[in-house]
């Protein structure tokens, strides 16, 4: 069976073969064809994969036409999918039906990273995990690049810097590093959660849980957050004025899942925020959990900096893919029987059975 991978689309910068993962999934008894300069943006040459026993075809077009198995992070254009021979199996990290429905035939195997059940067996695959995790790191990361002040406490003959103080609103993947992130760079750091697990979370890392006083606990029993009512959101959004303005900085990562992401930082906090504190949105690309976030843009209200960066993996794209392309051998390799040689669609196996898309057209 032969596995290819093409070149993403402009501006993806992240690839889902790596020469290692190539190799792994060649000792699983894999040939694996790729196109001309696959890796080289992320410095790995033709030669680094060929060492590791990958072949390189003439064109994308051949890559798409000879593959068993397609592994992307996007999902291919329409004239790239036309390509694909009967019942190839395609691998994507994320699949939106309201975009993308239309594009999938019948005959193809589509399995979307991103409706993984979040089970033990399925940890290793888990491209939200993977991926939110770096998140949460570089949206600390781009707001100190924007905060004009310096972070840690500084004690020095000519007078004393206060460390700067970040609130983290949304504790899941990405908010639990972007607390282990600013703690490490020596901010002063508080968090809130709609789940209340995630207080003993947030205080391992050293960072201060904020509770919204007299809430029940919104936690799902697949432990994802359910939707605040309108009591909830105004004790929360009271809550969060007073500790909006005393935030440098403010990284957002709430997301209820399925859902347009809750608006939380509301116009009359930023007012009361001070001049020249920084408000990151890692929610923009699902409507944004701050007021006047756009997706790739740096808008500025009154002094405050509002920076919503819709693909934060291409901030750190070498280390994004390294990690996505684990995530995919370790997909390929529950879905390929070396046995039978061949690969195989168990429906039984929960794993197969979420992310497996199958098209009307
Ligand atoms: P997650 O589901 O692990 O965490 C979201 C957290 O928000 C949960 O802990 C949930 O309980 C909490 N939450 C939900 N509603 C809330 C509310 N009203 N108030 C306070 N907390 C609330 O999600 P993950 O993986 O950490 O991703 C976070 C966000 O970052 C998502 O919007 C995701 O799409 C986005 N993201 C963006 C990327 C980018 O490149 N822009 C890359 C990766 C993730």
């Amino acid at each position: 069976m032969n596995v290819g991978s093409t070149k993403e689309k402009n501006p993806e910068k992240r690839i889902s073969i790596t020469p290692d993962t190539s190799k792994n999934l060649k000792d699983l008894g894999l040939k694996v064809f790729l196109e001309k300069d696959y890796g080289k943006d992320l410095g790995y040459s033709d030669e680094e994969y060929k060492n590791k026993g990958t072949e390189f075809l003439n064109s994308s077009d051949e890559v798409y036409s000879k593959s068993d198995l397609i592994c992307k992070v996007n999902l291919p254009a329409q004239e790239e999918i036309n390509l694909l021979k009967q019942n190839t199996n395609l691998i994507v990290s994320n699949y939106n039906p309201e975009k993308e429905k239309n594009l999938i035939k019948k005959d193809l195997n589509v399995f979307a990273l991103n409706l993984l059940p979040r089970i033990t067996r399925a940890q290793s695959m888990d491209v939200l995990s993977s991926q939110a995790n770096l998140a949460g790191y570089r949206a600390v990361i781009e707001s100190i690049y924007e905060y004009e002040k310096a972070v840690p406490m500084m004690m020095t003959a000519a007078g004393t810097v206060p460390a700067a103080r970040v609130l983290v609103v949304g504790a899941g993947v990405a908010g639990l590093q972007a607390i282990a992130t600013a703690k490490r760079l020596g901010a002063i750091v508080s968090a809130t959660d709609v789940r209340l697990t995630a207080k003993e979370q947030v205080e391992s890392l050293g960072g201060k849980f904020l509770t919204v006083e007299g809430s029940e606990n919104l936690e799902t029993k697949g432990g994802y957050a359910k939707e605040a009512g309108e009591d909830f959101k105004k004790k929360q959004s009271e809550m969060l004025e007073n500790a909006a303005s005393k935030s440098d900085i403010i990284i957002c990562t709430a997301l209820i899942p399925g859902k347009k992401a809750p608006r939380i930082i509301n116009e009359s906090m930023i007012k009361k925020m001070k001049s020249g504190s920084i408000i990151f949105d890692l929610a923009v690309a699902q409507g944004g959990n701050a007021a006047y976030s756009e997706v790739d843009k740096v808008v500025n209200k009154d002094g405050i900096k509002i920076i919503g960066i819709g693909n934060v993996m291409n901030k750190l794209p070498l280390t994004a893919s390294n990690l996505y392309a684990k995530n995919i051998f370790s997909f390929v390799r529950n879905l390929y029987s070396r046995e039978k040689k061949q690969f195989v669609l168990n429906m039984e196996d929960e794993i197969i059975k979420n992310t497996l898309i199958k098209g009307d057209n």
